[in-house]
């Protein structure tokens, strides 16, 4: 069985070719997240277990490895050579690496979700999402999630893979032990239809709207209520994780608005998890709203902006977004 390393896979299989560029830019995506990969392994031999004094942009604690980790991407991806700019979860600023006119892409990352989870040695992941920059030369990163051209993610578990879509399907790939090269071991991953299985916080059950206390209250009812089967949850609170398992065996994920985050317009943000995770959604044939829109169609407003986010099975997703038309 041939299993095309990633650059053999970007240069070779991509149709229409892909711009040299955007290869290059890649690969140094995927040269971060090897290099995460490895901070993360041997974080307890190098002292870097644990959160930092400091906050991020958000406000959130930040773990020591969630500032390694956006150090090595900006690093990394900087010698890029048409990459114009970076707008990442623990940076308050977008960083401008070069005039519009010098560079063709802007870079979008969360170098580490789900990091409550690093300590507990379970999956964590790095979420990335690649736009052109503005044609007119204007310094804009408020691009909707429909122009993305490429996005993706790293999920550090028992192995280290990177899945990722250019617009022409998801493709999954495996970090081989020795060469670290990622090597196509998930050509073409689909979302069924149909699923029995969703993901939520669920211990946050008395904040939501009622839709979703609908939604997750006939689930639970299984072959008893009105869905007449069983469902099983899972949540890792790691969106890489969780979304990872539904574009290998199908299932639906929310993290909706609700009456504590809904003054921030969420929990998860637009441009570097929402975005990046629907493109990917969407290209598996699965869909992803905001409870009403399709979430590739919202005009940001804010780099760090908040958004409620259902995504996975397209049957899931739908019926949960006629529950909120019906209000
Ligand atoms: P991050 O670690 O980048 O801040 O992201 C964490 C996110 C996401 O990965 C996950 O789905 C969600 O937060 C978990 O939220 P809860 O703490 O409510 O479970
Ligand atoms: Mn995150
Ligand atoms: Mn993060």
């Amino acid at each position: 069985m041939t299993m095309p390393t990633l650059r053999r896979f970007l240069t070779s299989q991509a149709q229409p070719a892909l711009d040299p560029n955007l290869i290059f830019l890649l690969e140094d995506v995927a040269a971060a997240c090897r290099v995460i990969a490895r901070h993360i392994r041997d974080a307890a031999f190098e002292g870097n277990r644990g959160a930092m004094d400091s906050t991020n942009v958000q406000g959130e604690v930040q773990k020591k490895l969630d500032v390694i980790a956006d150090r090595e991407f900006a690093r990394i991806c900087s010698n890029s050579p048409r990459l114009a700019a970076l707008v990442s979860e623990e940076v308050e600023e977008v960083t401008w690496l070069k005039d519009p006119e010098e560079g063709d892409y802007l870079l979008y990352y969360d170098p580490l979700d789900g990091s409550s989870n690093i300590d507990v040695n379970l999956t964590v992941g790095s979420i990335f999402s690649i736009c052109q920059v503005d044609r007119d030369g204007n310094r804009e990163v408020l691009i909707p999630g429909n122009r993305q051209i490429c996005s993706g993610y790293a999920a550090y578990g028992p192995t280290t893979m990177l899945v990722l879509s250019t617009g022409q399907g998801v493709h999954g790939f495996t970090s081989e032990r020795g060469t670290g090269d990622f090597r196509l071991t998930h050509p073409e991953m689909t979302i069924p239809a149909e699923t029995s299985e969703f993901a939520i916080n669920a211990s946050r059950f008395r904040l939501w709207d009622e839709p979703v206390r609908r939604y997750v209250t006939e689930v639970r009812a299984g072959k008893e209520g009105p869905r007449k089967r069983d469902f099983n949850m899972r949540w890792t609170a790691s969106m890489v994780a969780d979304v990872h398992r539904i574009l290998v065996r199908g299932g639906i994920f929310i993290y909706p608005a609700d009456t504590d985050n809904r003054h921030d317009g969420g929990k998860l943000r637009l441009l570097y998890e929402a975005n990046p995770m629907a493109f990917l959604i969407e290209q598996a044939g699965g869909a992803a709203l905001d409870g009403h829109a399709r979430l590739l169609d919202l005009q940001p407003e804010r780099p760090h902006q908040r958004v409620p986010v259902i995504l996975g099975s397209k049957d899931e997703v739908e019926r949960l977004r006629d529950y909120h038309a019906a209000g």
